[in-house]
């Protein structure tokens, strides 16, 4: 299990992702890294965590799993039988375990878990030091390998990204992306458009010009000679000179994908202005939203104004979820 810190965009928050899908904010105990889980075995709070790492004998049948997050998060279940042990039944939190109405709550977050935990596990890393770092994922029944730095936010492969990428690919059939015309905006590495052109799409990857580089490089890359059709790649500063380089007359995008575009930078009305831009009356947005600050999070409602949306997915334990939209008021569908 490889676990990684990476700060949350324009936060001060760190959060972990870890490549079994273990994640901290599932469990109310382990947002303090420094406080032990109640469900822990014996791995004391005053243990450093970086010490904590595989000591302590985890509970998680997965037996890469050597961390105490998934004690947390999964095994609800003992938790409350746990808790049926112990005198701490005034914690609102055990309150809130024992309601009956919260079982359903719980049962979607063990199934959130997952499909989570799976598309975690599409992650992986070289067995072997090489010169050029990368990263690796398994979609399509392709090992796609990503380069990434860690100057800025586009550099990196967000899990927002590995959530769209599953989405693409596990409901290929229904979102048919075989000759479609696709765009993605906010492309940062180019994973989700790399799947998008595996699965047979036409793609266009945008971003901003200093991503460009590292963008064409892993596109090529893991493209060249696999896909049916060469992805472009372009530029796209959010409601920069659209009408030049992207005129409505000749947009034809059968889709929008954008994953994790919504975060504390001061471009979101740019944002909503570029998929009203890119958007036509028959044009679906898949769109992967990260929930982080409630200032940003408020684009949903600024969002909804222009556009139908249909949240399709949820998964609470990553503050994810994944949104269908169409334009407002169109003709035809
Ligand atoms: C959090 S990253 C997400 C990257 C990628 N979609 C992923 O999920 O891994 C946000 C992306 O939006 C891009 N971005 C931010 N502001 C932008 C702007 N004004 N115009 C175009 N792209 C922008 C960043 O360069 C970055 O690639």
């Amino acid at each position: 299990m490889e676990i990684y810190m990476y700060s949350e965009p324009q936060t001060s928050m760190h959060t972990c992702r870890c490549t079994d899908g273990c994640a901290p904010p599932a469990c109310p105990f382990s947002l303090n890294r420094k406080e032990s889980c109640p469900l822990n075995t014996g791995i004391p709070a005053s243990l450093p965590y970086n010490q904590r790492r595989r000591s302590g004998s985890c509970q998680d049948p997965n037996p890469r799993c050597l961390d105490s997050w998934p004690l947390c998060s999964v095994y609800l279940s003992s938790f409350q039988e746990m808790i049926k042990k112990t005198s701490m039944y005034s914690h609102p939190l055990i309150h809130h375990l024992m309601d009956p109405e919260a079982h359903k709550e719980i049962r979607e977050n063990y199934d959130d878990k997952q499909v989570v935990t799976e598309i975690m596990a599409r992650c992986f890393t070289p067995t072997l030091i090489t010169t050029t770092s990368w990263e690796g994922f398994h979609f399509v029944g392709h090992e796609i390998r990503i380069t990434e730095a860690m100057d800025c936010y586009g550099a990196v492969v967000w899990p927002s990204a590995l959530v769209l990428c599953y989405f693409l690919e596990t409901n290929a059939k229904q979102y048919n992306m075989i000759d479609k015309n696709v765009i993605e905006i906010g492309a940062g590495t180019g994973l989700v458009s790399i799947v998008a052109s595996l699965l047979g799409a036409h793609v266009t990857a945008t971003d901003l010009p200093e991503l460009l580089g590292n963008l064409q490089y892993n596109i090529s890359r893991n493209t060249k000679m696999k896909s049916k059709h060469l992805p472009q790649v372009k530029e796209l500063s959010w409601g920069v000179a659209l009408d030049k380089n992207f005129p409505r007359s000749s947009n034809n995008f059968d889709y929008i994908l954008a994953a994790d575009v919504v975060y504390a930078h001061p471009f979101l009305e740019e944002l909503l202005v570029t998929f009203d831009h890119l958007c036509k009356e028959t044009t679906i947005i898949i769109w992967v939203m990260k929930f982080r600050l409630e200032k940003e999070n408020k684009f949903v409602d600024r969002f909804k104004e222009l556009f139908d949306l249909e949240e399709i997915s949820s998964f609470p334990s990553l503050d994810i979820k994944l949104y269908k939209a169409m334009k407002k008021n169109r003709r035809s569908a």
